[in-house]
This record gives structure tokens, C-alpha cells and sequence, in this order.
């Protein structure tokens, strides 16, 4: 009688177990880049939001590259290298208005030599998607930016996961712009990622306004938001 009663007591237990709804669904938005909001600003056509949901949104932790042109006494552009975290999990959090200088004061704040591999994890965003980096234009003159996720996550091993692009769009910041790079839009040009990348909420990375003969090629460091469309 006592087994009996045990036993039917296990079963409905089980019956409950197996009856049990699965957990609840993942929170909307959660990890999920398509609601992610680019907040440009007014009054400007350089760059115009796709209709399109992002595919990606990636915070930027790296340095600008510059070089000292003799003929004007100022710094020009020689590329940029960056580690890119995945925003994909916070893009509906208060955190994520603010993220790039986050990043950037830890990044700022880190001694010479240390990665920028090591900053997102420091700051809760710990996802790598990739790395940004300049390589040859594909026309074979001049360097092109390029978006590289073919050796990270679920990408790596993947060829055809990367975005080398061209400028299409080009804005100064909207603050401090003589600290803070510009914001630029990116046309794909080579790659499967995506089609259109976007440069925007930077921290830092402008030169100093002018250089003397002979100046030593320098690395700034600047954090920016990426969303990939
Ligand atoms: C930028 O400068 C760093 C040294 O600060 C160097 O390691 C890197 O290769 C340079 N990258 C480019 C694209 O110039
Ligand atoms: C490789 O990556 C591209 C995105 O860059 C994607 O469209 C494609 O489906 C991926 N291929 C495989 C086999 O996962």
C-alpha cells in the first residue's frame, strides 16, 4: 500500500516534471543586435540610417595611426587597429549610451603594452566578434578599412566573414571634435558581412593639431560604437 502510494506520489511527480512549461523565453532584445538604435544626428545627410535592421553592433577599443606630413606639418592618417566587442547583449541597457567612454577610460587608464583585447572584459562586454584593421585597397593603391570576424566566435574559419570597405560619409563628431574622430559611413566593397558600417559615438583618437619635421609616427587611442548593416 505504502510502495503504491510512493510510487503513484513519483509518477504525478513525474507527470509534473515532464507537464512543467520550458523556461521562460530569452528576454526581447536580449543578445539580439536588430532593435539596436543609431542616433544620428539632425541636420546632416553624410550619414543616413539604413532602413534595414543592424546585423551587428560592436563597440571599438583600439588606436588611430598617424604619421607627421613634412609638406604641411601635420598629422595624417596611416590606418587604425581595433578589437570589437559584442553590443549585442546591452544595446537596451542604460550602459549602452555611455559604453565608449566606459571602455575608453579603462582603455586610457591601462598600462603600455596592454591589449585592448583585455578591455571588454573589464568593462562586462566580454564578446570578441573581431578585429578592424587597414589592409591594401583592393584596386591595389591606397589602404581600405577593413571589419575581420573570420578567426572569432562563430565565424572563425569562415573566409568570406569580413567587410573591406570604402568612406561614403563623414561628419565631426558632435562633441569635441578636436578629441573625438569623426563619425563615417562605410560602404562595402569587398566581403560577405555586411554591406554598410557606420562609425559613431567616438571617443578620442584625434592627433595634436600640428607636428615638427621629424616627428615620430604616433598611435592614438579612441573607442567608437560599429553598427553593421
Ligand atoms: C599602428 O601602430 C602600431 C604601433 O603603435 C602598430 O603596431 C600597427 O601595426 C600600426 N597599424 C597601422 C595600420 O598602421
Ligand atoms: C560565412 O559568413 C557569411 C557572413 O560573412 C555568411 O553569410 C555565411 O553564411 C557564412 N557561411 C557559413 C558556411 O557559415
Amino acid at each position: 500500500m505504502f510502495s503504491f502510494q510512493l510510487l503513484s506520489a513519483l509518477s504525478s511527480a513525474a507527470l509534473l516534471v515532464v507537464a512543467l512549461p520550458p523556461g521562460p523565453p530569452p528576454r526581447p532584445g536580449a543578445c539580439d543586435p536588430s532593435g539596436a538604435i543609431m542616433d544620428l544626428p539632425s541636420g546632416q545627410t553624410q550619414l543616413v540610417a539604413p532602413t534595414t535592421a543592424p546585423l551587428f553592433v560592436a563597440l571599438g577599443v583600439g588606436i588611430q595611426n598617424y604619421t607627421c606630413t613634412a609638406s604641411t606639418l601635420k598629422y595624417t592618417s596611416t590606418g587604425a587597429v581595433a578589437s570589437l566587442f559584442d553590443l549585442s547583449c546591452i544595446d537596451k541597457s542604460p550602459a549602452f549610451a555611455s559604453i565608449q567612454t566606459t571602455a575608453f577610460n579603462a582603455w586610457n587608464a591601462a598600462p603600455a603594452g596592454a591589449s585592448a583585447n583585455t578591455v571588454g572584459g573589464r568593462i562586462g562586454t566580454p564578446t570578441l566578434l573581431g578585429f578592424h584593421y587597414f589592409v591594401t585597397s583592393p584596386s591595389g593603391t591606397g589602404i581600405s578599412p577593413k571589419w575581420d570576424f573570420t578567426s572569432t566566435g562563430k565565424f572563425a574559419g569562415n573566409s568570406s566573414a569580413f567587410v573591406t570597405g570604402s568612406k561614403v560619409g563623414d561628419i565631426t563628431a558632435p562633441t569635441d571634435s578636436a578629441t573625438n574622430v569623426d563619425w563615417l559611413a562605410i560602404n562595402n566593397i569587398e566581403g560577405s558581412l555586411a554591406s554598410k558600417i557606420f562609425r559613431i559615438d567616438t571617443v578620442n583618437g584625434q592627433p595634436p593639431t600640428s607636428c615638427v619635421a621629424g616627428s615620430a609616427d604616433i598611435s592614438v587611442k579612441y573607442t567608437a560604437k560599429y553598427f553593421l548593416y
